[in-house]
Protein backbone atom coordinates (compact mmCIF):
# COMPACT_ATOMS: atom_id res chain seq x y z
CA UNK A 1 0.00 0.00 0.00
CA UNK A 2 1.92 3.42 -1.16
CA UNK A 3 2.23 5.33 1.86
CA UNK A 4 0.80 8.94 2.49
CA UNK A 5 3.65 12.15 1.80
CA UNK A 6 4.73 13.94 4.75
CA UNK A 7 6.96 16.72 4.81
CA UNK A 8 8.75 17.32 8.57
CA UNK A 9 10.20 20.76 8.62
CA UNK A 10 13.10 19.82 11.10
CA UNK A 11 14.66 16.66 12.65
CA UNK A 12 11.99 16.55 15.74
CA UNK A 13 12.95 13.75 18.40
CA UNK A 14 12.55 10.38 17.60
CA UNK A 15 9.93 9.58 19.87
CA UNK A 16 7.51 11.37 16.90
CA UNK A 17 9.51 10.86 14.23
CA UNK A 18 9.84 6.92 14.40
CA UNK A 19 6.36 6.98 14.22
CA UNK A 20 5.67 9.41 11.60
CA UNK A 21 7.91 7.45 9.63
CA UNK A 22 5.63 4.22 10.41
CA UNK A 23 2.55 5.65 8.80
CA UNK A 24 3.84 7.72 6.40
CA UNK A 25 7.17 8.17 3.65
CA UNK A 26 7.96 11.27 5.56
CA UNK A 27 10.53 13.45 4.29
CA UNK A 28 12.93 15.40 6.68
CA UNK A 29 14.50 18.82 6.64
CA UNK A 30 17.65 18.02 7.99
CA UNK A 31 19.05 22.02 8.53
CA UNK A 32 19.22 23.41 11.77
CA UNK A 33 17.53 26.84 10.79
CA UNK A 34 14.26 26.29 9.37
CA UNK A 35 13.29 25.24 5.37
CA UNK A 36 13.78 28.44 3.64
CA UNK A 37 9.90 29.69 2.46
CA UNK A 38 10.81 29.16 -1.14
CA UNK A 39 11.58 25.69 -0.46
CA UNK A 40 8.61 24.86 1.67
CA UNK A 41 6.64 25.90 -1.31
CA UNK A 42 8.12 23.41 -3.66
CA UNK A 43 7.96 20.55 -0.93
CA UNK A 44 4.64 20.91 -0.38
CA UNK A 45 2.88 19.98 -3.68
CA UNK A 46 1.27 17.05 -3.98
CA UNK A 47 1.57 16.47 0.06
CA UNK A 48 -0.84 14.53 2.08
CA UNK A 49 0.14 15.92 5.57
CA UNK A 50 2.64 18.61 7.36
CA UNK A 51 4.49 18.76 10.32
CA UNK A 52 5.35 22.33 11.05
CA UNK A 53 7.52 23.90 13.71
CA UNK A 54 6.28 27.84 14.98
CA UNK A 55 9.51 28.84 12.90
CA UNK A 56 7.81 27.99 9.99
CA UNK A 57 5.08 30.55 8.01
CA UNK A 58 1.92 28.64 7.01
CA UNK A 59 -0.08 30.47 5.14
CA UNK A 60 -2.63 30.63 2.39
CA UNK A 61 -0.68 30.36 -0.27
CA UNK A 62 1.30 27.49 1.36
CA UNK A 63 -1.52 25.24 1.81
CA UNK A 64 -2.56 26.54 -1.98
CA UNK A 65 0.62 24.90 -3.06
CA UNK A 66 0.20 21.83 -2.13
CA UNK A 67 -2.28 21.46 -4.57
CA UNK A 68 -5.78 20.56 -2.75
CA UNK A 69 -3.80 17.21 -1.57
CA UNK A 70 -2.92 18.90 2.02
CA UNK A 71 -5.44 17.07 4.64
CA UNK A 72 -3.72 17.86 8.23
CA UNK A 73 -1.20 20.05 9.29
CA UNK A 74 0.60 19.14 12.79
CA UNK A 75 2.39 21.77 14.09
CA UNK A 76 5.02 20.56 17.39
CA UNK A 77 3.75 23.69 19.37
CA UNK A 78 0.83 24.87 21.47
CA UNK A 79 1.23 27.87 19.65
CA UNK A 80 -0.01 28.33 16.52
CA UNK A 81 0.45 31.92 15.53
CA UNK A 82 2.95 30.95 12.26
CA UNK A 83 -0.40 29.80 11.07
CA UNK A 84 -3.48 31.35 9.09
CA UNK A 85 -5.42 29.00 10.78
CA UNK A 86 -8.63 30.71 9.35
CA UNK A 87 -7.11 30.07 6.22
CA UNK A 88 -6.31 26.00 6.91
CA UNK A 89 -10.51 26.03 8.19
CA UNK A 90 -11.72 27.32 5.13
CA UNK A 91 -9.87 24.90 2.99
CA UNK A 92 -10.93 22.12 5.22
CA UNK A 93 -7.44 21.40 6.60
CA UNK A 94 -7.51 20.30 10.22
CA UNK A 95 -4.04 22.11 12.35
CA UNK A 96 -2.86 20.06 15.00
CA UNK A 97 -0.77 21.39 18.26
CA UNK A 98 0.49 20.17 21.52
CA UNK A 99 -1.30 21.95 24.58
CA UNK A 100 -0.63 19.91 28.09
CA UNK A 101 2.31 18.50 27.47
CA UNK A 102 4.66 21.44 28.13
CA UNK A 103 2.50 23.10 30.77
CA UNK A 104 4.68 22.04 33.80
CA UNK A 105 7.88 22.04 32.53
CA UNK A 106 7.40 25.86 30.81
CA UNK A 107 6.37 26.88 34.19
CA UNK A 108 9.01 25.19 36.06
CA UNK A 109 11.21 27.44 33.37
CA UNK A 110 9.51 30.34 33.41
CA UNK A 111 9.58 30.90 37.57
CA UNK A 112 13.24 29.67 37.05
CA UNK A 113 13.96 33.50 34.77
CA UNK A 114 11.60 34.82 37.67
CA UNK A 115 14.63 33.53 40.19
CA UNK A 116 17.39 34.31 37.94
CA UNK A 117 16.25 37.85 37.62
CA UNK A 118 15.38 38.20 40.91
CA UNK A 119 18.54 37.00 42.38
CA UNK A 120 20.40 38.75 39.53
CA UNK A 121 22.19 35.25 39.07
CA UNK A 122 23.45 35.42 35.49
CA UNK A 123 25.51 38.88 36.37
CA UNK A 124 26.73 36.72 39.69
CA UNK A 125 28.64 34.50 37.03
CA UNK A 126 29.47 36.43 34.84
CA UNK A 127 31.14 38.71 37.42
CA UNK A 128 32.73 35.21 38.69
CA UNK A 129 34.07 34.38 35.48
CA UNK A 130 35.31 38.05 34.42
CA UNK A 131 37.27 37.36 37.81
CA UNK A 132 35.85 39.99 39.74
CA UNK A 133 35.59 38.22 42.59
CA UNK A 134 38.07 39.02 44.79
CA UNK A 135 36.39 39.65 48.61
CA UNK A 136 32.78 39.55 49.75
CA UNK A 137 30.82 42.28 49.21
CA UNK A 138 28.02 43.70 52.02
CA UNK A 139 26.84 45.29 48.46
CA UNK A 140 27.27 42.73 46.12
CA UNK A 141 25.36 42.02 44.26
CA UNK A 142 22.02 43.27 46.07
CA UNK A 143 18.72 41.17 44.56
CA UNK A 144 15.40 41.22 44.95
CA UNK A 145 13.70 38.99 47.01
CA UNK A 146 11.31 36.36 45.87
CA UNK A 147 8.90 35.57 49.21
CA UNK A 148 6.48 38.13 50.24
CA UNK A 149 6.36 39.49 46.91
CA UNK A 150 3.50 39.75 44.73
CA UNK A 151 3.35 38.24 41.24
CA UNK A 152 1.22 39.45 38.21
CA UNK A 153 -0.26 37.08 35.84
CA UNK A 154 -1.06 38.39 33.11
CA UNK A 155 -3.25 35.53 31.35
CA UNK A 156 -4.59 32.49 33.67
CA UNK A 157 -4.53 29.83 31.57
CA UNK A 158 -2.54 26.16 31.94
CA UNK A 159 0.72 28.07 32.44
CA UNK A 160 -0.07 31.16 34.40
CA UNK A 161 -1.78 28.88 36.63
CA UNK A 162 1.28 26.51 37.32
CA UNK A 163 3.38 29.52 38.03
CA UNK A 164 0.74 30.53 40.81
CA UNK A 165 1.21 27.13 41.97
CA UNK A 166 4.77 27.46 42.30
CA UNK A 167 4.51 31.03 43.44
CA UNK A 168 2.57 29.74 46.55
CA UNK A 169 5.14 27.40 47.81
CA UNK A 170 7.62 30.48 47.63
CA UNK A 171 5.15 32.31 49.89
CA UNK A 172 4.31 35.24 47.31
CA UNK A 173 1.02 36.78 46.71
CA UNK A 174 -0.81 36.39 43.63
CA UNK A 175 -2.64 38.58 41.22
CA UNK A 176 -3.94 37.67 37.56
CA UNK A 177 -5.30 39.86 34.55
CA UNK A 178 -7.39 38.10 31.81
CA UNK A 179 -10.54 36.19 31.28
CA UNK A 180 -11.81 35.33 35.27
CA UNK A 181 -11.28 31.40 35.86
CA UNK A 182 -13.77 29.91 38.53
CA UNK A 183 -13.83 30.46 41.81
CA UNK A 184 -13.11 27.51 42.99
CA UNK A 185 -9.35 27.46 40.87
CA UNK A 186 -9.22 30.97 42.36
CA UNK A 187 -9.44 30.14 45.60
CA UNK A 188 -7.03 27.12 45.15
CA UNK A 189 -4.65 28.64 43.76
CA UNK A 190 -4.78 32.03 46.60
CA UNK A 191 -5.37 34.16 42.99
CA UNK A 192 -6.98 37.60 42.64
CA UNK A 193 -7.90 39.10 39.25
CA UNK A 194 -6.84 42.29 38.94
CA UNK A 195 -7.51 44.73 35.52
CA UNK A 196 -4.36 45.04 33.93
CA UNK A 197 -3.74 48.68 34.94
CA UNK A 198 -4.03 47.45 38.76
CA UNK A 199 -2.03 44.78 38.46
CA UNK A 200 0.97 46.19 36.84
CA UNK A 201 0.89 48.66 39.29
CA UNK A 202 0.76 46.40 42.63
CA UNK A 203 3.00 43.81 41.12
CA UNK A 204 6.89 43.04 41.73
CA UNK A 205 7.03 40.60 39.21
CA UNK A 206 4.87 40.69 35.62
CA UNK A 207 4.86 36.96 34.10
CA UNK A 208 3.31 36.68 30.43
CA UNK A 209 0.85 33.72 30.03
CA UNK A 210 -0.93 35.43 26.70
CA UNK A 211 -1.20 33.95 23.18
CA UNK A 212 0.15 36.39 20.48
CA UNK A 213 -2.75 37.98 18.94
CA UNK A 214 -3.94 41.02 17.78
CA UNK A 215 -5.33 41.94 21.18
CA UNK A 216 -2.00 41.21 22.72
CA UNK A 217 0.94 42.92 20.39
CA UNK A 218 3.00 44.92 22.09
CA UNK A 219 0.26 44.94 25.07
CA UNK A 220 3.60 45.86 27.04
CA UNK A 221 4.51 48.91 25.71
CA UNK A 222 5.55 52.57 27.17
CA UNK A 223 2.42 53.27 29.05
CA UNK A 224 2.17 49.72 31.03
CA UNK A 225 6.10 49.36 31.36
CA UNK A 226 5.20 53.42 33.41
CA UNK A 227 2.74 52.04 35.68
CA UNK A 228 4.96 48.90 37.06
CA UNK A 229 6.95 49.17 40.15
CA UNK A 230 10.79 51.06 39.68
CA UNK A 231 11.86 47.54 41.03
CA UNK A 232 9.49 45.52 39.11
CA UNK A 233 11.05 42.00 36.76
CA UNK A 234 9.28 41.58 33.51
CA UNK A 235 9.24 37.34 32.94
CA UNK A 236 8.15 37.08 29.40
CA UNK A 237 8.17 32.80 28.35
CA UNK A 238 4.75 33.73 26.14
CA UNK A 239 5.47 35.09 22.70
CA UNK A 240 8.18 37.93 21.88
CA UNK A 241 6.01 40.38 20.26
CA UNK A 242 3.49 40.72 23.29
CA UNK A 243 5.83 42.83 24.72
CA UNK A 244 7.39 46.32 22.67
CA UNK A 245 10.89 45.30 22.16
CA UNK A 246 11.72 49.56 22.35
CA UNK A 247 9.68 50.40 25.07
CA UNK A 248 11.06 47.76 27.05
CA UNK A 249 15.23 49.05 26.30
CA UNK A 250 14.02 52.56 27.31
CA UNK A 251 12.34 51.59 30.72
CA UNK A 252 14.99 48.86 31.26
CA UNK A 253 17.50 51.82 30.46
CA UNK A 254 16.04 54.50 32.37
CA UNK A 255 15.39 52.66 35.31
CA UNK A 256 11.67 52.10 35.12
CA UNK A 257 11.78 48.65 35.94
CA UNK A 258 14.38 46.54 37.28
CA UNK A 259 15.00 43.76 34.86
CA UNK A 260 13.65 41.79 32.54
CA UNK A 261 14.06 37.78 31.81
CA UNK A 262 12.81 36.63 28.77
CA UNK A 263 12.81 33.68 26.23
CA UNK A 264 11.40 35.09 23.51
CA UNK A 265 11.91 38.08 21.45
CA UNK A 266 10.48 40.20 18.65
CA UNK A 267 12.28 39.01 16.33
CA UNK A 268 13.86 35.64 16.68
CA UNK A 269 15.97 34.82 17.15
CA UNK A 270 17.29 38.58 18.70
CA UNK A 271 20.08 40.19 16.36
CA UNK A 272 23.26 39.79 18.36
CA UNK A 273 23.17 43.70 17.69
CA UNK A 274 20.63 44.19 19.29
CA UNK A 275 20.32 46.84 22.22
CA UNK A 276 18.62 44.61 24.32
CA UNK A 277 21.79 42.93 24.24
CA UNK A 278 24.36 45.50 25.77
CA UNK A 279 21.99 45.65 28.89
CA UNK A 280 23.12 43.71 32.16
CA UNK A 281 19.78 43.95 33.71
CA UNK A 282 18.01 42.13 30.88
CA UNK A 283 18.39 38.18 30.75
CA UNK A 284 17.47 36.74 27.24
CA UNK A 285 17.77 33.40 26.57
CA UNK A 286 17.03 31.14 23.35
CA UNK A 287 13.12 30.51 23.82
CA UNK A 288 13.94 26.72 25.33
CA UNK A 289 10.69 27.13 28.28
CA UNK A 290 10.04 23.73 26.81
CA UNK A 291 12.75 21.99 26.16
CA UNK A 292 13.46 19.47 28.33
CA UNK A 293 14.52 15.75 27.25
CA UNK A 294 10.47 14.58 28.41
CA UNK A 295 8.12 16.87 27.25
CA UNK A 296 10.08 17.99 23.45
CA UNK A 297 9.77 13.87 22.94
CA UNK A 298 6.15 14.43 24.29
CA UNK A 299 5.08 16.81 22.61
CA UNK A 300 7.03 15.09 19.30
CA UNK A 301 4.96 11.94 19.66
CA UNK A 302 1.42 14.39 20.43
CA UNK A 303 2.31 15.54 16.81
CA UNK A 304 2.96 12.42 15.51
CA UNK A 305 -0.46 11.54 17.11
CA UNK A 306 -2.62 14.60 15.63
CA UNK A 307 -1.10 13.76 11.84
CA UNK A 308 -1.78 10.36 12.25
CA UNK A 309 -5.25 10.56 13.10
CA UNK A 310 -5.63 13.60 10.05
CA UNK A 311 -3.76 11.21 7.47
CA UNK A 312 -6.75 8.80 8.58
CA UNK A 313 -9.55 11.06 7.73
CA UNK A 314 -9.93 11.34 11.73
CA UNK A 315 -11.02 13.99 13.95
CA UNK A 316 -7.72 15.48 15.44
CA UNK A 317 -6.60 14.54 19.13
CA UNK A 318 -5.72 18.54 19.69
CA UNK A 319 -7.08 20.49 17.61
CA UNK A 320 -6.13 24.05 17.02
CA UNK A 321 -9.03 25.09 14.73
CA UNK A 322 -11.97 22.80 15.70
CA UNK A 323 -14.32 24.93 13.67
CA UNK A 324 -12.80 22.88 10.61
CA UNK A 325 -15.55 20.24 11.57
CA UNK A 326 -18.66 22.20 11.31
C1 LIG B 1 4.99 26.49 22.12
O1 LIG B 1 4.78 25.27 22.12
O2 LIG B 1 4.20 27.28 21.61
C2 LIG B 1 6.24 26.99 22.76
O3 LIG B 1 6.45 28.33 22.58
C3 LIG B 1 7.44 26.22 22.27
O4 LIG B 1 7.49 25.08 22.99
Amino acid sequence: MVKPRVYVTRVIPDAGLERIRAVADAEVWEGDEPPPYEILLEKVEGLDGLVSLLTDRIDAELMDAAGGSLRVISQMAVGTDNIDLAAATERGIPVGNTPGVLTETTADFAFSLLMAAARRIVEGERYVKAGKWVTWGPTLLMGHDIHGATLGLIGFGRIGQGMAKRARGFGMRVLYAGPSVDEGTARELHAERRDLDELLTESDFVSLHVPLTEQTTHLMADREFKLMKPGAILINTARGPVVDPGALYRALKEGEIAYAALDVTEPEPIPVDDPLLTLDNCLIVPHIASSSLATRSRMATMAAENLEAGLKGEKLPHCANPEVYG
